[in-house]
């Protein structure tokens, strides 16, 4: 387990300004899409943090402190009349009430009233002009000194090249050059078709289309552009203007394109209230946001306020939960699974990524750590994409001490000390046959071989109650029955009496009366959930439903599977081989498995203790036959279970992520990732009334 000391602090500082500031060449000098700003954000609240706990390792030219970006030498320079300023971050309402608290503060007894906007994700630009015509055009580089792109910011529609009447004499305005999420999917096509590297959003694609020295390929990046603020007017239009949300009435006015996503808020709950809307309709924005600015609206207190470093005290940036973080590996473990494959699992330290800690996660196997390199003590990224389980993606390398370990797979397994085999897996034949998801390579993975292995033993007890719906008994209380030596497998569960549970300590006789009456009322299970519960190898709820729907009765596939020539057991493989959607893995693994002793016992041991399959009936209709589903978010009144068992019910499918094969996506509330992905897609979305309609 990996130990940090106040020795170690002083060492990781300096790493994470060195990286920091390689990223920042990269991000906004090279527009090189490798690192996001999730990520960019996640380190250096580490070293803010740090740097609090240990202000003797603070320095005066430290790189958080500067505004990122630096004029590139092919433009010519242009000194900004003033500086273009950053803002500063919050991350949580906590964050913004501190932050309103402190207006509240500095700005005495007066009441203040708040604007609150988009805050666009692209590139940052100010625009002069005289005589309402454009004259000069300028990214931010340091602040100070940006980059003459007047050329190609002319390429930009949206951005008036002549005002609309009446304007004022001079005017400078600042606002944002963007791309649709719709655009970049269309210039990524192109990109791919020509074999040029993809762009990894919309950002730098904004970015790069004007921070090149080609107009015409500004043009052809159909960007878009929004202003958000003037910093200097001239005095004919100035006196009429006090405060931020008259610039924006005169902006509108003059033709420039206004976000309609943006409000005057009296009150700190009006903010929050924005805050959430605007989190709702993020993934059907049109434009990608990663929060929102919120401002003082008076510009005689913005005056009072002022700015300190590189930032105005007047406005903040809320930034909606990221999706990536950084953190620390402290080690790395091994999971016995139900089949006995051993999966390496990392533990980090805690870390919120959007809106939840995240401590753990899964490294699925020795490819995955190898091909991601990733060792005990190293920095890594993590992702965690809405309502989906987190992952590694990525190794921090340059934040490498020397120290880090790498990681071996045990000779043993760890649960039982039985011998571990490699065996190399089909990938996931099942998910591409039902989904379309492209096909995995064949990777190895390790497995104890232990068939009466503990853990495997009560992972498989884990899988059957899940698989049977058997909601009362999870893996705490399978666990307690385990070590109480009232159960040894699953189908022991039906013999227990409502005596035999109540006897426990610490175990109410509701409950165990609630266990037993459950536990009865799930003895005759759908074919298909029956065949799951055995947790096959490669059989999964897909592949349970074919055969179900071929054998209609366990009898059948018990027959079926026995009907074995000597020694080959060719034809018992073809007869499952013949079902459509099932390869010879799949069918070769049911084989094997009906033709262990123990396996073949435990069915009929289920048998005596009264835990008869139902006979398969086909689905209730083939309204959704062939149609590929995926579920998002919460829906008012169905559960995701519901809505999953309605859609087989009908012939349809579920998926857990969009592809191209995607037919609809059920999104409800909170809606993430999956949402942005399908209309990106351009899949129908439906909401729960949209798909009770397509039943009918
Ligand atoms: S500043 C008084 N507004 O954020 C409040 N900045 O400016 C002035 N940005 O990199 C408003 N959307 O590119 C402001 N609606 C918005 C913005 C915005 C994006 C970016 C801007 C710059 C950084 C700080």
């Amino acid at each position: 387990m990996l130990k940090a000391s106040d020795a170690d602090a002083q060492k990781r500082i300096l790493k994470l300004r060195t990286e920091i500031t390689r990223l920042r060449e990269l991000y906004h000098i090279k527009n090189d899409p490798s690192v996001t700003d999730d990520v960019y954000d996640s380190l250096t609240r580490e070293l803010r943090e740090l740097e609090n706990r240990y202000p003797e390792y603070r320095i005066t030219d430290d790189p958080i402190k500067r505004v990122a970006g630096r004029a590139l030498d092919a433009f010519v320079k242009v000194t900004h009349a003033s500086r273009m300023l950053s803002l500063n971050d919050i991350f949580s309402v906590a964050e913004l009430e501190v932050w309103a608290e402190r207006m509240n503060k500095l700005l005495g007894r007066q009441t203040i009233s708040y604007f609150a906007e988009l805050k666009f994700d692209g590139l940052a630009v100010t625009l002069n002009y005289d005589n309402g015509r454009l004259v000069t055009a300028a990214t931010r580089g340091d602040g100070f000194v940006g980059e003459d792109v007047t050329q190609n910011v002319s390429m930009v529609p949206d951005v008036p090249v002549v005002l609309e009447a009446p304007f004022p004499k001079k005017i400078e305005v600042r606002g944002e050059i963007v791309m649709s999420k719709k655009t970049l999917f269309a210039l990524n096509k192109i990109q791919e078709r020509e074999g040029k590297p993809l762009f990894a959003n919309t950002r730098n694609a904004a970015a790069g289309g004007i921070r090149q020295l080609d107009p015409e390929t500004s043009r052809s990046r159909k960007l878009n552009f929004f202003a958000y603020d003037i910093a200097s007017i001239s005095d004919d239009f100035g006196r009429t203007i006090r405060r931020h949300s008259d610039k924006h009435r005169l902006l509108a006015s003059l033709g420039f394109p206004m976000s309609n996503l943006e409000e005057k808020c009296a009150t700190l709950a009006d903010i929050e209230k924005h805050i959430s809307k605007i989190e709702k309709a993020r993934p059907s924005l049109p434009f990608g946001t990663d929060g929102v600015v919120i401002a003082v609206d008076d510009l005689g207190m913005q005056d009072e306020l002022g700015v300190v470093g590189k930032a105005p005290r007047y406005a903040v940036a809320f930034k909606y939960p990221a999706e990536k973080a950084t953190t620390q590996v402290l080690d790395i473990t091994v999971q016995v699974g139900r089949t006995g494959v051993l999966t390496p699992l990392a533990h980090f330290k805690p870390t919120l990524v959007a809106g939840s800690t995240v401590s753990k996660s899964t490294l699925h196997n020795m490819d995955q750590i190898e091909r991601l390199d990733i060792r005990i003590g190293d920095t890594v990224v993590i992702q965690k994409a809405g309502d989906v389980i987190p992952e590694v993606v990525e190794v921090l390398a340059g934040l490498r001490t020397g120290h880090e370990k790498k990681f071996a797979m045990p000779k043993k397994c760890p649960e039982c000390g039985g011998e571990i085999e490699k065996r190399s897996t089909g990938g996931k034949l099942e998910k591409s046959a039902q989904a379309g998801i492209s096909q995995e390579d064949q990777s190895v993975a390790f497995y104890c071989t232990n068939a009466q292995c503990p853990a495997r033993n009560i992972r498989g007890m884990e899988h059957f109650v899940k698989a049977l719906d058997i909601y009362e008994v999870g893996p705490k209380i399978l666990e307690r029955l385990k070590d109480e030596g009232l159960i040894t497998d699953a189908a022991d569960l039906f013999m227990l009496t409502e005596a035999d549970l109540s006897g426990l300590e610490r175990f109410g006789e509701k409950s165990a009366k609630n266990i037993i009456e459950n536990l009865e009322l799930k003895k005759n299970p759908p074919l298909d959930r029956f065949i799951v519960s055995l947790g096959i190898l490669h059989v999964g709820e897909e592949t349970a439903r074919d055969l179900a729907k071929h054998f209609s009765t366990l009898e059948n596939i018990i027959k079926a599977s026995n009907n074995t020539l000597p020694r080959e057991n060719t034809t018992a493989i073809s007869n499952f081989e013949a079902i459509e959607n099932i390869g010879p893995l799949v069918a070769g693994s049911i084989v094997s498995w009906f033709a262990e002793k123990h396996n073949r016992d435990f069915v009929q041991k289920l048998l005596d203790n009264g835990v008869v399959p139902e006979k398969f009936v086909a689905p209730k209709g083939d309204k959704l036959e062939g149609k590929i589903f995926v579920l998002t978010g919460t829906l008012p009144t169905l559960s995701r279970d519901d809505v999953k068992k309605m859609i087989l019910a009908h012939g349809g499918k579920v998926a857990g992520s969009v592809s191209k094969n995607t037919d609809y996506i059920v999104a409800g509330e909170s809606a993430g990732s999956k949402l942005a992905e399908a209309e990106k897609l351009g899949v129908h979305v439906l909401d729960e009334t949209g798909f009770l309609k397509l039943l009918k």
